[in-house]
C-alpha cells in the first residue's frame, strides 16, 4: 500500500479508512493532504473490495482549515495558475459513498471537506464553521455553495459573513449533519454506519450516490429523469435479482457487486 506523509490509510473489511495526521497543525490541510487524500480515495474508488469511505481526524480537529501558512505569501496569479485548490473536486467526484466523522474543529476548508462527504456525523464536541472572512479571504473550497444548499441561504450567510462558529447541537438543528454521536462513541458510529452500507451492491450505492448529487445539482425535472433511468438500469445486475429473490425467500442477500 502506498506510503502517505499526512495521512493514515487502513482497509477494514470493505471499508477504506483515510485519518487526516497533522496533529502540529490541527490537520490543517496544504497541497501535500490534498494530494494524498485525494489519491487515497481515488484508488479506493477503484477498488471493487471497497464500499465505503471514512474521512476522520484527531479528537481534537477534523481539519482546522485550509493551512493559512502556506497559503499567506501566495499572489492571485498563483492561486489561479496552480490551481490551489483544485484537486479537491476529484474527491467530491469520487462514487463511492463517504462518511465523515468530525471530531473537535472543522473550519473553513475542513467544514468544506466534511461538506464533500456524503455523511457527517458529528462527535458532541464538533464545531463547524467557515472562519475566512476573519482573514479578508472567502470559503474557497465549495463552502459558500455546498453551506448554502445544506443549511439554506440566511443561516450560511450569517455563518459566512461572521465567521463565527457552531457547536453540533446546533449543526444537528440546521441540517449540516447527518447525526451527533458521543465523542468516545463517534468512529465505532462510523465504523458500523460505513460497514452498513459497503454490506450493500456496488451498483446501487454508485447510482444511489449520483442520483442524490443530481437532487443539487440540476433542475428536479432533470434530476427526476436521471433517477427513473439509473433505477431502471439497476434492473440489468445479477445483483437486483439476488437482492429481490432474497427478500421473496426471506433470507440474506448474497451480492457478488455486478
Ligand atoms: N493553517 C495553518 N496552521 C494552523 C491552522 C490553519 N488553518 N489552524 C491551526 N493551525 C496551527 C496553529 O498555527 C498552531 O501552530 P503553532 O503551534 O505552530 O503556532 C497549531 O495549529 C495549534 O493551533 P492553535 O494554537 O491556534 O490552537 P487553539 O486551540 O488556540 O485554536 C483554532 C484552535 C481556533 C482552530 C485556531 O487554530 C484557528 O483559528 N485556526 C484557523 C482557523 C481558520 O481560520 N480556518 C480557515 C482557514 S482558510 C480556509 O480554509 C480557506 C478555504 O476555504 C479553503
Amino acid at each position: 500500500m502506498t506510503e502517505y506523509q499526512t495521512i493514515v490509510v487502513e482497509t477494514r473489511g470493505r471499508v477504506g479508512w483515510i485519518t487526516l495526521n497533522r496533529p502540529e497543525a490541527l490537520n490543517a490541510l496544504n497541497s501535500q493532504v490534498m494530494r494524498d487524500v485525494v489519491d487515497a480515495a481515488t484508488a479506493f474508488d477503484a477498488d471493487r473490495g471497497i464500499g465505503a469511505i471514512v474521512v476522520t481526524g484527531s479528537e481534537r480537529a477534523f481539519a482546522a482549515g485550509a493551512d493559512i501558512k502556506e497559503m499567506e505569501a501566495k499572489t492571485g496569479v498563483e492561486m489561479i495558475v496552480d490551481g490551489h485548490f483544485d484537486a479537491w473536486w476529484r474527491f467530491a467526484e469520487v462514487r463511492t459513498p463517504v462518511i465523515a466523522a468530525v471530531s473537535g474543529y472543522a473550519l473553513g476548508g475542513g467544514c468544506e471537506l466534511a461538506m464533500m462527504c456524503d455523511i457527517i456525523l458529528a462527535a458532541d464536541t464538533a464545531r463547524f464553521g467557515q472562519p475566512e472572512i476573519t482573514l479578508a479571504v472567502i470559503p474557497g473550497m465549495g463552502g459558500t455553495q455546498r453551506l448554502v444548499r445544506a443549511i439554506g441561504y440566511y443561516k450560511a450567510a450569517e455563518l459566512v459573513l461572521t465567521g463565527r462558529m457552531m457547536d453540533a447541537a446546533e449543526a444537528e438543528r440546521c441540517g449540516l449533519v447527518s447525526r451527533v454521536v458521543p465523542a468516545a462513541d463517534l468512529l465505532a458510529e462510523a465504523s458500523s454506519v460505513a460497514e452498513s452500507i459497503a454490506a450493500k451492491s456496488l451498483p446501487s450505492l454508485y447510482a444511489a450516490k449520483a442520483a442524490l448529487d443530481a437532487a443539487l445539482e440540476t433542475t428536479l425535472a432533470e434530476g427526476l429523469r436521471f433517477e427513473r433511468q439509473a433505477f431502471a438500469g439497476l434492473f440489468s445486475t445479477a445483483d437486483q435479482k439476488e437482492g429481490m429473490a432474497a427478500f421473496r425467500e426471506k433470507r440474506r442477500p448474497d451480492f457478488t457487486n455486478g
